[in-house]
Order: C-alpha cells, then sequence, then structure tokens
C-alpha cells in the first residue's frame, strides 16, 4: 500500500478499506491476460462496459444528486460545452469517491495493465478525480489528448455513472504511433462502465447531448511521476480554471496547498 502512495495525500487506512474490498473482489474476476493484450494492441487504451462492483456504482450514482447543486459550468465555443466538479468539491461532498480513487486493489491493477507502477496525482490537482456533466442539449468535449503536464506519463479512467443519452466516446488509436495509421473506434460507456488509456496517446472525444439527455462521468487521473515544471504547472492551472473548475477552485486551493 504504501508503496504506491505519493506521500502528499494521506491514505485513511479504514476508510479505504470498504471502497478496496468490493474492488478487489471485482478485479479478481477480470482476465488481466487478455486485457493487458487487448490494451497494448490498441495502443494503451482498453475499454470494459461492465467494470465496477454494482454497488460502488449505486454509491456513484448518490454522490451525484449530492454535488450536483455545485457543479461548474464552462463553455469554450469549439472546443467544450458542460459542467465540471474538481476531486476538492467532491472531498467535501461525496468523499467515497476519494476512497475509490485510493484503492490500492485498483492502483495496483491499473498499473498492471499499464504495464508501469502508478502513482495518486497530487493533492492540488482538481483534476485528480472529477465527475463531469453533461446536462443541456449540445454540452460535448471536442477532439484533444489528455496532455501530461507531469514530468511522467498521465493515464485517464473514465467511468460511466449516469447515461441517459446518446453520448459517444469517439477515438482515434495509433495516432502517435511512427508509421501505423489511425484506427477510429466509438463506444458509450453505460453506468459502472471503464475506459483507460496513457493521455497522450488517444486522441478523443464525446459527441454532443442531445435534448432531454443526460450523462455524468467520473474521472480518474494517475501518473508515473507527480512532478511538475513550474510553467507547465502554470498552463495546467490556466486550462483547469477556464475550460473546468473555475479560478476560485485552482487558485485558491493552490494557495492553501
Ligand atoms: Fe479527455
Amino acid at each position: 500500500m504504501a508503496a504506491i502512495h505519493s506521500g502528499s495525500d494521506p491514505l485513511p487506512r479504514e476508510i479505504a478499506s470498504n471502497a478496496d474490498r468490493a474492488t478487489a473482489a471485482r478485479l479478481r474476476q477480470f482476465d488481466m491476460r487478455a486485457l493487458r493484450r487487448e490494451y497494448v494492441e490498441q495502443g494503451a487504451f482498453v475499454y470494459q462496459p461492465d467494470f465496477l462492483a454494482p454497488e460502488i456504482t449505486a454509491q456513484l450514482v448518490a454522490d451525484v444528486a449530492a454535488v450536483t447543486p455545485s457543479v461548474n459550468r464552462n463553455y469554450l465555443p469549439g472546443h467544450k460545452q458542460g459542467g465540471s466538479v474538481s476531486r476538492h468539491t467532491i472531498d467535501r461532498l461525496a468523499p467515497a469517491i476519494g476512497e475509490l480513487y485510493r484503492s490500492p486493489a485498483l492502483i495496483a491493477w491499473l498499473g498492471e495493465l499499464a504495464g508501469e507502477r502508478l502513482q495518486f496525482s497530487p493533492s492540488d490537482d482538481p483534476h485528480a478525480y472529477a465527475l463531469y456533466f453533461y446536462t443541456r442539449p449540445g454540452d460535448h468535449i471536442g477532439w484533444h489528448y489528455d496532455t501530461s503536464y507531469y514530468v511522467g506519463r498521465r493515464y485517464t479512467v473514465l467511468l460511466g455513472v449516469i447515461d441517459e443519452s446518446s453520448c459517444r466516446l469517439d477515438y482515434e488509436l495509433h495516432t502517435r504511433e511512427t508509421g501505423a495509421t489511425a484506427k477510429p473506434g466509438s463506444v458509450q460507456i453505460p453506468p459502472g462502465g471503464l475506459v483507460f488509456f496513457d493521455g497522450d496517446k488517444l486522441r478523443h472525444r464525446i459527441s454532443p447531448l442531445a435534448e432531454n439527455e443526460m450523462r455524468v462521468s467520473l474521472t480518474f487521473e494517475y501518473v508515473t511521476d507527480p512532478s511538475m515544471r513550474p510553467w507547465r504547472r502554470f498552463m495546467s492551472n490556466m486550462k483547469d480554471a477556464v475550460a473546468y473548475f473555475g479560478f476560485r477552485q485552482v487558485f485558491r486551493r493552490r494557495g492553501r496547498a
């Protein structure tokens, strides 16, 4: 447990145990060797539609209700429209999500899939775990990579929580492999479903929400080296403030950290 802990974010052992136990039991049901093969063949991307233990998914749905009054809406023409809830707000209103993020069983399993040891994002990173809300027609995020501003690689976990929508995760595999042909794909992420990828390798987007639809997904971010150079820290904070969580969440927390 200590080996995977970044040290900046003390692990509450007795609290972590419930989410970790349920997750560990669930993860034993998967064929890691087959998933790892699929992950490598797809250029560091894997999709598993039935991933979370049902009781964990149910808890996440309850958490969505708890944080809904605190959603921060953003609109960046041509790039993004939707709502976000940062890890700081989640810690205050829905602490079970942080327990799942810190599950030793989960981070060890994801590290096995990635083929390298993963670490938590620093405690002042509002993206470490965050909820994305698609609640108004046209909510979407355009084509992008989850660029790592860290010295190490950045891995993204997407977990479906609520999906009463036609939104799709559209993606292109192998876009940054020399000599490889890009391979397009598209999935819907049902409640409890998992997508896992190396943020700098997967070009992806979420297609726009239609009328009378709703979608909420949870993202986890893990890294291989949580240190960050100052200029990149500034760029990362500006992006998070403008595109996701607002200046108050990003810079006030930085000041406290
Ligand atoms: Fe993304």
